[in-house]
């Protein structure tokens, strides 16, 4: 009897073992510091928003599944950017009680309207989303409009306006707007696409409710892919405050060409009226295949910061993650810097990583952890091998004068066909080696090169459970960190 219990106490411990493991196993793609929801899909940051000593997130969410579709906004707040507490959904898509048609809550911005201009607040202020109203039968997009919610609880519970929608110009595609306030006007200006035509439109607005169209700026730069997620906001010069430009910045094409989405940017002057770019050709934001619709905070004092999706479109419905599919970069400060070439965005982790960092790295030998940070200079030829086992390993390296990363071999590469890849962007001046700062976090790498002109994101799913880094030629670690979870 007594014999009997204890084989049976074994095989539950073996059973619940086996189960916690894989459990283990399966999640083992879950970012430790990215944020992403405990479960279901998402893509594009929306509404990013300082409010109250609050940074909200909201974002696209499938409440109800792992790929896209019934999008509403989910919502997370951070008093830190670091650590981020998952809130209920904010707008949820929801049926025309007179068509039987459903409106799905699209990409679009939060801020704050400080002097109640739109008479919504019940206080001194309050916060208003204004959204893309997705209107369609059975997946079939039928028209888009701009819509408006607001929260006089800190984001916690919204209204729809009641006369929504407060833009519509008769389109099919016509979306994702960003607003924000135009300090030398006293006004609100909203930024937008209509994506098939290659066009941002800006508007104006004193209340929120009536707009009327400014300008029109667009077939210029990347047209290979229709244009989503616009932002414009002025950026200081070599971090002298008094010394700014503007940029505009939108999700498109990838550098690597249109198999891919990409972001990319114009660096110019806007008068309130109209956005003027100095160039023509097209500047790209990021050159991994992994970031995606960033837009940047409102109301943030003293910096930019900036947030994307870690994801592409081209094969985002298909990761191989279990339960949960997407997350959002490790916010970006951005600023612009003099070059040669003239001037281009500089980015780099927001100051707060270091509260992220751990233990010290000495050796890669006895790295176990797959949340890192590691600063490495890679000379002609050098390289760093990370999620390294006997057939597998990510390279990131430095060659013929071009930084990149070659996923090609990463993993679990099989799972959409034009996975395997590898980025690379030409550093200019050519140079004979290069800075770069790495964070690492289970399935996310974030590239970073130390002047902060060179961004590369992207995801990887390793198959082995134990696997290494380790720097092959001309390769030197300069400092490294593990980090903590969130
Ligand atoms: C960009 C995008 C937006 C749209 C949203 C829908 O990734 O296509 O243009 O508003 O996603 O989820």
């Amino acid at each position: 009897m007594k014999n009997t219990f204890i084989a049976t106490l074994f095989i539950i411990t073996l059973i619940s073992c086996n189960s916690q493991e894989e459990k283990i196993a399966l999640d083992r793609y879950r970012p430790r510091f990215h944020y992403t929801p405990e479960k279901n899909w998402v893509n594009d940051p929306n509404g990013l928003v300082f409010h109250e000593g609050e940074y909200h997130l909201f974002y696209q969410y499938n409440p109800v599944g792992t790929t896209w579709g019934h999008m509403s906004w989910g919502h997370a707040v951070s008093k830190d950017l670091i650590n981020w507490q998952q809130l209920p959904v904010a707008i949820e898509e929801y049926l025309d009680p007179i068509t039987g048609d459903s409106t799905m809550i699209f990409s679009g911005t939060a801020f704050v309207d400080k002097n109640n201009t739109s008479g919504l607040c019940a206080g001194k202020d309050c916060m208003i989303a204004i959204y893309t109203s997705h209107v369609h039968k059975d997946n079939q997009g039928l028209k888009q409009h701009q819509s408006l919610a607001y929260s006089n609880d800190n984001g916690r519970t919204w209204k729809r306006y009641g006369k929504n929608p407060i833009l519509d110009i008769d389109r099919k595609d016509f979306r994702d707007p960003k607003v924000f306030w135009y300090e030398p006007q006293q006004k609100w200006v909203m930024a937008l696409v209509i994506p098939d035509l290659f066009k941002v439109q800006l508007y104006e607005s004193k209340n929120l409710l009536n707009w009327s169209l400014l300008s029109e700026f667009g077939d210029v730069g990347d047209t290979l892919r229709i244009w989503e997620c616009p932002d414009l906001y002025e950026l200081s010069i070599n971090g002298n405050p008094n010394h700014s430009k503007w940029v505009l910045s939108l999700s498109g094409s990838h550098p690597a060409g249109p198999d891919f989405v990409g972001m990319q940017y114009f660096v110019g002057d806007f008068d309130g009226t109209h956005f003027k770019s100095d160039q023509k050709n097209p500047l790209y934001l990021e050159f991994g295949k992994d970031f995606y619709a960033g837009i940047v905070f409102n109301n943030l004092p003293n910096r930019t910061v900036m947030m994307g999706w870690v994801n592409n479109w081209t094969y985002a419905n298909q990761l191989p993650t279990n339960g949960w599919r997407g997350a959002f970069s490790f916010p970006r400060e951005l600023t612009l810097a003099e070059t040669e070439a003239g001037l281009r965005l500089s980015q780099k982790p927001i100051d707060e990583l270091i509260t992220l960092r751990g233990e010290k790295i000495e050796d890669l030998k006895n790295l176990v952890s797959q949340s890192f940070e590691l600063e490495v200079e890679l000379h002609e030829g050098g390289n760093i091998s990370l999620f390294g086992s006997e057939d597998e390993a990510t390279i990131i390296g430095f060659e013929n004068g071009k930084l990149f990363l070659d996923r090609s071999k990463s993993g679990n590469v099989a799972f959409n066909k034009d996975f395997a890849s590898i980025e690379s962007v030409n550093v200019l001046p050519r140079k004979e080696n290069i800075g770069i700062r790495l964070l690492v976090d289970q399935s996310i790498i974030e590239i970073f090169s130390i002047d902060g002109l060179y961004t590369i994101t992207d995801q990887v799913f390793p198959t082995r459970q134990k696997t290494k880094v380790s720097l092959n030629g001309k390769a030197t670690l300069i400092n490294g960190w593990l980090l903590k979870s969130q």
